[in-house]
């Protein structure tokens, strides 16, 4: 609903619609593509022994320390590394210092036309001329169908919500085959197998990689993303964030990413745990008679053949297990699944069998 105060702006967005978050002790949540693990201990001691003096002090606006942490950890210069508010504040930024309309061209933003939801609102809310191309057969990204039309590309590595990855060849050819183009890699699901293209970034001056601390790290409350770049399209970034809000990391976001790159243990126990249940859970489904997709991220794209997707949705909403399902064209016959724990995974499986005896739809 909107007043007669509303701006144009206002009357012609159609925001981005999350997961629902649902509260309840009995809820198994795999509809946002969380960690089902909680983040390093070494990330709890470190937010609750944070110094008074730290909160009631502006954080450092450059997020130094944890910028040059990041940087030490993927072997760059800390001017190639860049901090935010989650990744989808450094995607708003990064939309807003590349792919806003330069006065002289009107090439469109290319993008998959399936892939994150966020990057259609981004440009509706930019005014961004975009351009959506269809998958192969297989789901898979078509990397042929882009062109150096010098508007910009961008997609997730692994692809959301396909779950499947490109590999660094295809992507490499890519970048050099669209040299006039700024490729933004979105790798918010990298850590669960995909190839990070990091450490191509001074390889190819039209490379941004962002990734997060939301899925891999367990951090999706904290907020906390990162955009890796040649130092001048980091500098672009900079120049955006700061004319738009000097502070996106607040002190205790710091302190726990600088705890998170520390623990690299931790984070390789989870990624080993997550991997496993979801190499088990792909081949349960699918002795179920299910379609799954060859999954390199934390979630499935799973489609039923015994039941319809969206009563099979109804009916694990109904009974407490949250996934996501769209009602859309492509979608309507899939829904994707978060990787939870064993047991959430155990549970709705055992849902799943049940629904197959009643044989409900
Ligand atoms: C493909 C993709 N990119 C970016 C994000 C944003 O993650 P965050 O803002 O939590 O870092 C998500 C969140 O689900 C995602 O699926």
């Amino acid at each position: 609903m909107s007043t007669k105060f509303s701006s144009a702006l206002v009357e012609r967005l159609s925001p981005y619609v999350p997961g629902e978050q649902r509260d309840g002790d009995n809820i198994v949540k795999l509809n946002t593509n969380e960690n089902p693990y909680p983040p390093s201990p070494q990330v709890l001691r470190a937010i609750a022994t944070v110094d008074g003096h730290a909160l009631r002090r502006y954080p450092d606006p450059e997020s130094l320390t944890l910028r040059k942490s990041l940087a030490e950890y993927h072997q760059l210069e800390v001017d190639e590394v860049f901090v935010g508010n989650g990744s989808d504040e450094i995607l708003a930024l990064a939309f807003m210092a590349f792919f806003t309309r330069k006065p002289s061209g009107a090439a469109a933003l290319q993008f998959p036309e399936l892939s994150y939801s966020f990057y259609p609102v981004y440009c509706d809310l930019l005014n961004i001329k975009s351009q959506m191309l269809p998958l192969n057969s297989d789901f898979s990204i078509n990397m042929n169908a882009f062109d150096n039309n010098g508007g910009g590309i961008v997609f997730p590595n692994p692809n959301a919500p396909t779950s499947l990855a490109e590999s660094a060849e295809s992507i490499e050819a890519l970048l050099k085959r669209v040299p006039d183009t700024l490729v933004l890699i979105d790798e918010a699901y990298v850590d669960f197998g995909a190839q990070s293209m990091v450490g191509f970034i001074n390889q190819y001056p039209n490379l941004v990689v962002t990734q997060t601390f939301s899925k891999s790290r367990s951090l999706a409350g904290m907020r906390l993303g990162v955009a890796y770049a040649n130092s001048s399209l980091i500098e672009a970034f900079s120049k955006v964030k700061n004319s738009f809000n000097s502070y996106p990391v607040d002190a205790l976001a710091q302190q726990a990413g600088i705890a998170s790159i520390q623990d690299q243990d931790y984070y390789l126990q989870t990624m080993e745990k997550i991997i496993a249940t979801r190499n088990k859970t792909t081949d349960e489904l699918k002795l179920r008679g299910f379609r799954v997709l060859d999954s390199a991220a934390n979630f499935l794209f799973a489609s039923p053949t015994k039941h319809n997707a969206a009563a099979l949705f109804n009916y694990l909403n109904e009974n407490n297990v949250l996934v996501r399902y769209w009602q859309s064209d492509l979608l309507k016959h899939w829904l994707r699944i978060s990787i939870g724990t064993e047991e959430d995974m155990q549970l709705m499986l055992a849902l799943i069998d049940e629904a197959d005896e009643a044989a409900f739809v």
